[in-house]
């Protein structure tokens, strides 16, 4: 997908986001758990997450941290940040501006330096990955650590199958991405983490033909209906249960924090 139709997709859904994602009532305080975790992050924190959306997992970091300078939820679509704001959030800054905005600086930040970063499910949307995250890496704090929260190469949802060898074909490999931090100095380390997903069946295909993951939008609405089809023979129990595996790539830059 070129970046006209990436930001027209999202234009698209983000009333909608919120809903499609909130799988379950768990789901987003354990991904956010996982982030906390992961990063260390502490309430001292200058905290940034990159192609945050409408802010759902900020917003729970936050809730978790209590961050003492607000989250700086960065994305370059207005409608997405726009959800931020119809929620006046308090301790979310939005920030119109991509990744790569950021990590050549042509985005000036409210603070001179970040102590933890994330990019969840938005490093696929990043032109050229490697150039993108050792610009990041210089926007780190001595210490500082860089979180890519991502699907792994291959997914096991009960998608129709053109869709899962579409993803195969567009998803970036997580080592790559930990190559790329190892290049630019950080130390990196892969791992995953996963959660059972229980889903009402008819609930997950409205979300399929909502296309909420950005490579539906790759299909035709003819190609999604016949897509559906082959979800609902394969499928006809009325509750799905699949694992929902990610991987997290973590780097941490050398030096003492403050
Ligand atoms: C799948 S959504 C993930 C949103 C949020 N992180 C989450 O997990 O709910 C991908 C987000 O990446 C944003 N995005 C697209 N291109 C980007 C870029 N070049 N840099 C940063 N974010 C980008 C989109 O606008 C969208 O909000």
């Amino acid at each position: 997908m070129d970046q006209r139709d990436v930001a027209g997709h999202y234009e698209e859904i983000a009333s909608e986001y919120d809903e499609h994602w909130v799988y379950g009532p768990n789901y987003i305080p354990w991904m956010s758990a996982c982030i906390t975790e992961a990063l260390s992050i502490s309430s001292a924190d200058r905290i940034a997450d990159i192609g945050s959306g409408t802010g759902l997992f900020a917003r729970e970091v936050s809730r978790i941290v209590h961050p003492e300078q607000p989250i700086l939820c960065v994305d370059p679509s207005e409608a997405m940040l726009r959800q931020i704001d119809r929620q006046s959030l308090p301790g979310l800054t939005p920030i119109l501006a991509s990744a790569e905005d950021i990590a050549d600086a042509r985005t000036t930040l409210p603070y001179d330096e970040l102590d933890a970063v994330w990019l969840k499910e938005s490093v696929h949307h990043v032109a050229d990955p490697g150039a993108t995250l050792r610009g990041l890496t210089q926007r780190l704090a001595p210490a500082g650590r860089l979180l890519v929260v991502m699907l792994p190469a291959t997914i096991q949802y009960p998608l129709f199958r053109a869709a899962l060898e579409r993803f195969e074909e567009l998803q970036p490999d997580p080592a790559g991405i930990a190559g790329h931090m190892e290049r630019a100095g950080l130390e990196a380390r892969l791992f995953h983490v996963e959660h059972e997903l229980r889903l009402d069946r008819d609930k997950y295909i409205s979300m399929v033909r909502a296309r909420y993951m950005s490579l539906l939008s790759t299909f035709s609405d003819s190609e999604i209906e016949k897509g559906i089809d082959e979800m609902r023979a394969a499928h006809p129990e009325p509750l799905l249960l699949f694992p929902d595996r990610f991987a997290f790539v973590l780097g941490v830059k050398h030096g003492e924090k403050r």
